[in-house]
């Protein structure tokens, strides 16, 4: 009896499939099964034999029973899991016939704007969208006081009672991230930031969140002058031309100490916005040279290290070259609009090949 059943749990281990299980249980259990047949020479026992042989026949086909069943459970688990890792479907796909998507503009442009930047040697830096308020304002020398704080229309992140971290913001520019690329690389450095950021704002040409490129430039003399040349290569680049007029008007933040806005001029006639003509400005960034109190928070020397900062608004700048005349239309997904402003996916913007097609 030891022996059927050793036999036949072992048969049963090694069965690969549900076929071989069935062979398993016929060969056991089945008309000429070989317990089967055990059970059939029961008649021809005598009393006692049977009363000995009868229960344990019994339990050994029980026991073969449930073990043909536990494998056949297992193989079913198997089977299925197979099946769903097989028939895997990710349902964040566009659902829509249309097989290839395009890029949108706002990617597009960070590609042309890392494109140029990395050209004169800026690497790219990032950081969080959610960050402490140390990073986004008291490193960058906004006390909790300061008005700026109140002009951002700050979205603040919900603190439950009783958490005592540092409150966390949903930053209102890339500028953080100057703070937090010193503190890592130390000086000098030159970065290019570029990433979204968030305020509570909403008309033609603000939306809640938006994009910025911050850019930061640290050594021992660098100067307004290369600030000005930066930008100014940057915008002929950008938009492909030889010459554009950019206005830089003296202006106020409290990272940086001179500090100045810089606009582009443009018009806004007949509905569509171009770049390059008219009698409007549109303002593109702010900058200026970083303040030593900035430099300081960051853990950089500012008696040795010196340089300039700006944050541009990606999104601006891709209405200006694409004639996009209001912002609000870069979020709505709507379908048409994408079709019409999207970019082929192999459109990649490199420097030789030209940034636009
Ligand atoms: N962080 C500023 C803003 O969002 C822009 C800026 C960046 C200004 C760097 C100066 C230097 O308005």
């Amino acid at each position: 009896m030891d022996d059927l059943k050793s036999k036949y749990l072992g048969l049963i281990a090694a069965a690969a499939d549900e076929a071989a299980i069935e062979d398993v249980r016929l060969g056991a259990l089945g008309k000429k099964g070989e317990i089967s047949l055990k059970m059939r020479e029961l008649g021809g026992m005598s009393p006692e034999e049977r009363q000995v042989a009868g229960p344990a026949l019994n339990a050994l086909k029980d026991e073969i029973n449930s073990a043909l069943a536990a494998k056949k459970a297992a193989l079913a688990d198997t089977a299925l899991d197979e099946r769903l890792r097989g028939e895997w479907l990710d349902v964040t796909l566009p659902a829509r016939g249309r097989r290839t998507g395009t890029i949108h503009p706002i990617s597009q442009v960070t590609e042309e704007v890392t494109a140029i930047f990395a050209d004169m040697g800026f690497a790219v830096a990032e950081g969080p969208q959610i960050d402490s308020d140390w990073y986004n304002f008291d490193a960058l020398n906004i006390p909790g006081h300061h008005p700026a704080r109140a002009e951002m229309d700050t979205f603040y992140m919900h603190r439950a009672e009783g958490d005592n971290r540092p409150p966390h913001v949903l930053r209102t520019h890339t500028s953080p991230v100057q703070i937090r690329t010193m503190e890592k690389h130390g000086a000098p450095i030159r970065i290019i930031a570029p990433g979204r950021v968030y305020r509570a704002d909403y008309d033609q040409t603000h939306t809640p969140m938006f994009h910025q490129v911050e850019g930061l430039a640290i050594d021992r003399d660098i100067s307004m002058a290369n600030l000005k040349w930066c930008l100014e290569e940057f915008v002929k680049a950008y938009f492909e031309v030889d010459h554009v007029d950019l206005r830089f008007r003296a202006s106020h933040f409290p990272f940086t100490e001179p500090s100045a806005e810089v606009d582009i001029r443009c018009s806004w006639e007949g509905g569509t916005l171009k770049v390059g003509e008219g009698d409007d400005w549109l303002e593109i960034l702010g900058s200026g040279m970083v303040h030593p109190k900035v430099l300081q928070n960051a853990g950089v020397d500012p008696n040795e290290w010196q340089g300039f900062a700006f944050g541009m608004g990606i999104d601006r700048i891709a209405m200006l070259k694409y004639g996009i005349p209001d912002l609000r239309a870069f979020f709505d997904s709507d379908l048409r609009w994408l079709r019409h402003y999207g970019f082929a996916a192999l459109d990649v913007p490199t420097l030789h090949g030209g940034l636009s097609k």
